[in-house]
């Protein structure tokens, strides 16, 4: 695994995968949720309406693969993270899950790069010092097993950023520069 690191709109990245912070009816929302649907048009939407109506909502930690739409990806990949409850919950179990289901999907289909926001760390109120050590423990687990694979992990916000930065400082491999889209 290469690990970069963005500070900007996850719906500009250009990554084979995009990670979306969805919620248990796929049916959009508000954050990086609406953003990527804004961005993406219509059928990423129809698609999501179309697995529901299989398998009737996505769980906590699931992964839930689409097309891209207008994206510039080929996949979205929609995951629902927990909603920070005091830490007590399962909540960092879940927030690893989601992360690890995607760099799995990522792997089973061959993926060359995959751009995660950060899940939970809005409307969900996970704190957001621990959920980047959830990830930092994620990417500890999977570094081995996913060569070849770029993860990008992109915050709007400069505040988050600087934290991935703090956190991923002194990685082999890491691309920590401050590219900013
Ligand atoms: N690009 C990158 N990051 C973004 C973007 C964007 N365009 N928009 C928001 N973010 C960041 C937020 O600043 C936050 O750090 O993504 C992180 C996750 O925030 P939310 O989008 O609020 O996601 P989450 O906390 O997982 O809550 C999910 O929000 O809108 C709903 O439908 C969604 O109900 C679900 C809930």
């Amino acid at each position: 695994m290469d690990i970069q690191l963005i500070q900007g709109d996850i719906t500009k990245v250009s990554a084979d995968a995009i990670v979306n912070a969805a919620n248990s009816s796929l049916m959009g929302g508000g954050g990086v949720d609406g953003a990527i649907h804004r961005a993406g048009g219509p059928e990423i939407l129809a698609e999501c309406r179309e697995i529901i109506s299989r398998i009737g909502s996505c769980n906590k930690g699931q992964v839930v693969p689409t097309s891209a739409g207008r994206l510039k990806a080929r996949y979205v990949f929609h995951t629902v993270g927990p909603v920070w409850q005091g830490g007590a919950a399962g909540e960092a179990e879940l927030l690893a899950r989601c992360y690890e289901g995607s760099l799995e999907l990522a792997r089973e289909l061959g993926l060359s790069s995959i751009a995660f926001p950060a899940i939970s760390c809005g409307v969900y109120g996970y704190p957001k010092e621990e959920a980047v050590q959830v990830v930092r423990s994620v990417v500890d687990r999977w570094h081995e097993k996913t060569a070849g694979l770029t993860v990008i992990f992109v915050n709007l916000s400069r505040d988050m950023h600087r934290l991935y930065e703090k956190m991923f400082a002194g990685d082999a491999g890491a691309n920590l520069s401050e590219r900013k889209i």
